[in-house]
């Protein structure tokens, strides 16, 4: 993961120290996360786009999932193509960042929709593609590696924002599909943040070993998060429409605090610790640096 774009830590001494600098970015990390992260750009070794193996098997894997809702949709619910030969599908990823992933579940749905299409209208409809992630996406790399405009059958455009707030005019969309992107929340919770909270980590980025007050600060915030993700697309989302959500989950037994799915996780899977031990060296970089800093390559 990436912050995005340089990111100026204001004008802290070296001699201030990192509890000034927790309290000055408690702000960013708890309201703006939206503006700084994103995936690694571009396309080389460390980008998203090379290293997106993981959330394309879960698109594998829930492909047929998708198909089928596709299927099942009756097209003369949201569409009266046999009259409106200007008809246009419009179709949007959510969450989309850079690479394979986006294109390919874009170029499945249209080609599911169309060849539905020709079967059961006998008309071949026009499709936008909408692309939409946070602001601070690669939209160039993205734009740069789609298909080109003859060989394709949607047009695409981008849509900048957060999937928690409205993106689209209401009854805009037909299908929108969101893929390993809602497992990210709004916002660190702000009691997560607050040091007099009972709900307060420790500056620790990580929910794995946490106390109950801490998950639940998390679960609240995942709650309301899902609420109005759910809430703007039922705005969206023409009647008769789909969305398709895939994203990360645990069995019920297993405790969320547990997220490594064993109890002795900590010793056994270093990445809980190593991701501690990566924040905490990112704020000592800002402690040292004297007037500013860059964070990158979390
Ligand atoms: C792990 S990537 C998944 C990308 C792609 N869907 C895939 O399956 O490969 C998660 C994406 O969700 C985006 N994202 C996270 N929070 C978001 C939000 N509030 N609004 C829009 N996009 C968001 C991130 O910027 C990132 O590009």
């Amino acid at each position: 993961m990436e912050l995005s774009r340089p990111m100026t830590i204001s004008t802290t001494s070296p001699r201030e120290g990192l509890e000034t600098n927790y309290e000055e970015h408690k702000q960013t990390w708890a309201g703006g996360l939206h503006r700084v992260l994103c995936m690694q750009g571009g396309d080389d070794d460390g980008s998203y786009a090379k290293n997106s193996e993981a959330p394309a098997s879960a698109i594998t894997l829930s492909k047929p999932l998708l198909l089928t809702a596709i299927q099942s949709l009756n097209l003369k619910l949201f569409s009266r193509i046999e009259e409106e030969k200007d008809c246009c599908i419009r179709i949007a990823d959510l969450g989309c960042a850079t690479g394979y992933n986006t294109l390919a579940t874009i170029d499945m749905v249209v080609e599911c929709l169309r060849k539905k299409y020709i079967h059961e209208c006998g008309v071949e409809p026009e499709f936008e593609a909408f692309f939409s992630d946070l602001p601070s996406n690669d939209f160039n790399s993205l734009f740069r590696s789609l298909p080109a405009a003859t060989t394709r059958h949607y047009y695409a455009a981008g849509v900048p924002g957060s999937f928690y707030g409205r993106l689209f005019p209401k009854r805009k969309l037909h299908v929108a599909v969101s893929l390993s992107a809602l497992n990210w929340l709004s916002q660190i919770p702000d009691a997560v943040l607050d040091k007099r909270s009972a709900a307060w980590n420790k500056g620790r980025v990580w929910i794995h070993g946490a106390k109950k007050e801490v998950v639940e600060a998390y679960a609240k915030q995942s709650e309301e998060d899902l609420e109005n993700f759910l809430r703007c697309r039922k705005e969206e989302i023409v009647h008769g429409g789909i969305l398709f959500m895939l994203m990360g989950g645990r069995p019920g037994f297993q405790q969320p605090e547990n997220q490594l799915g064993d109890p002795d996780s900590s010793a056994k899977h270093p990445f809980a610790t190593s991701m501690d031990q990566a924040w905490q060296d990112l704020l000592k970089m800002t402690k040292r640096r004297e007037t500013g800093s860059i964070f990158r390559n979390i």
